[in-house]
């Protein structure tokens, strides 16, 4: 799946893919299922790098491949075991930050049918 690569200025640009990604970790923060899967105490570097990630992926800046390499997301998920529970989980803190973005309906659709495929490409465990 590819992305049209003028979204990110459709959309508005950075400041709307920083507040739907610092929103996603607020709810993250406070996730029983999602916060022990994350390894740092401080959520800030993977906010910064989910952000960046977005970004790249919807036609903005190619930051996130100049500081990270490849993304190659499936390799990068597997430390951490994503089962039918954790994705729901991380869909449904997704689903409230995109919710409080005042998106076009075509874009809100867009954004979260790819969110929908990615989270689900990212299962890694039946369970
Ligand atoms: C990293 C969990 C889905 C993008 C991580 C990390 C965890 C995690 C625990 C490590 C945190 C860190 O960066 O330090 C999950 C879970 C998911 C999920 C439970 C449920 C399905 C997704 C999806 C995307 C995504 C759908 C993209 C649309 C990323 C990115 C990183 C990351 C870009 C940082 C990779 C790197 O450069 O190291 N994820 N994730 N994740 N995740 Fe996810």
């Amino acid at each position: 799946m590819s992305a049209p690569q003028n979204f990110y200025a459709e959309v508005g640009g950075a400041p709307v893919f920083h507040r739907i990604v610092h929103r996603f970790y607020e709810e993250v923060a406070r996730d029983e299922v999602l916060r022990p899967l994350y390894p740092e105490e401080d959520l800030g570097p993977a906010e910064d790098r989910l952000r960046l990630f977005l970004e790249q992926y919807w036609g903005g800046p190619r930051t996130y491949s100049d500081q990270r390499g490849h993304p190659r997301l499936r390799m990068r998920h597997v430390p951490f075991t994503i089962g039918p529970i954790e994705r729901d989980a991380w869909l449904r803190c997704m689903r409230i930050a995109v919710d409080e973005e005042n998106l076009s309906p075509e874009h809100r659709e867009q954004l979260w049918n790819y969110l929908q495929y990615a989270a689900a490409s990212m299962q890694n465990s039946e369970f």
